[in-house]
């Protein structure tokens, strides 16, 4: 397995918005997590990222309990997450946003101030060459001087997943990645998931727009309230009695 959850809770206060929520995910596997608003699932991947620490259970990445590494060090193992609401540094231009989000490993300042310029700048190309890479890919060079404060809701859903692919991440959690996108830029932010997929790298995709979660995932799992309320193949999973109930009108 590449990612294990096993019975993670979480707690806000006296709130449990996580409760005892198991999950597995394969190597290369992307899985949907879908549920009703409030139901857990953004506090379910600051759990797996470490913002938030569970108050109880474990999580394993590769078999390493990484269940009280801060997020730079589940980060440094390739795992790594979007948020729901993009946080890009609105000021910076999308190009300098990528090389804010490029590693930092631990005592580079004061190792940056015995090396050499010449060392110093070679590091600076990469990271120029890689975040301009990652913008072609992601079909947003024509922005790249652009300030982030500038961009569409869609394109700074971009942007978020090109900070990401700076940390040459094996593992990505998306937080809702086609909120406010509009459908164009729905299915090609679906084809850069496919196509980094094939290249290896493992998802989870918080979604509620199902249809697109459907084109994405073969596996869906729903949350409701905290907890885990259905898994298995997506049409399967919606078509759910229970599923249907925790949306009480009826889902796509
Ligand atoms: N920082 C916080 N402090 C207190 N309660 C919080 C906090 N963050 C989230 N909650 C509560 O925890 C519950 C789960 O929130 P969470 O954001 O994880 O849900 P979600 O499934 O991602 O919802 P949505 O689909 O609306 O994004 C909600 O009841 C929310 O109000
Ligand atoms: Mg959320």
């Amino acid at each position: 397995m590449m990612l294990q959850v096993q019975n993670v809770s979480c707690r806000y206060g006296g709130f449990t918005a996580v409760d005892e929520v198991s999950l597995s995910l394969q190597p290369k596997e992307i899985l949907g997590i879908a549920g009703t608003n409030g139901a857990g699932k953004s506090t379910l991947f600051a759990a797996i990222a470490g913002q938030q620490s569970a108050s109880s259970g474990k999580i394993l990445f590769e078999d390493h309990d990484i269940s009280k590494m801060p997020p730079y060090l589940r980060a440094q193992r390739g795992l790594v997450r979007t948020f729901q609401v993009p946080r890009e540094f609105k000021s910076l231009t999308v190009h300098e946003n990528l090389l804010a989000a490029a590693p930092n490993p631990q005592g580079e300042q004061l190792f940056a101030s015995l090396i050499t310029t010449a060392a110093r700048k070679h590091r600076e190309q990469i990271l120029t060459d890689k975040a301009d890479h990652i913008l072609s890919f992601l079909n947003l060079t024509n922005v790249r001087d652009t300030q982030a404060s500038q961009l569409s809701g869609g394109q700074k859903k971009l942007l978020e997943l090109g900070r990401v692919l700076m940390l040459d991440p094996r593992c990505i959690l998306l937080d809702e990645p086609f909120a406010g996108v509009n459908p164009v830029l729905i299915e090609e932010i679906c084809q850069h998931v496919h196509t980094l997929n094939a290249q290896g790298i493992a998802f989870i995709v918080i979604e509620h727009h199902l249809q697109a979660l459907k084109s994405l995932t073969k596996r869906l799992i729903v949350m409701d309230r905290g907890a885990v309320l259905a898994e298995g193949d997506p049409q399967s999973v919606l078509d759910d009695p229970r599923v249907q109930q925790a949306y009480m009108g009826g889902v796509a």
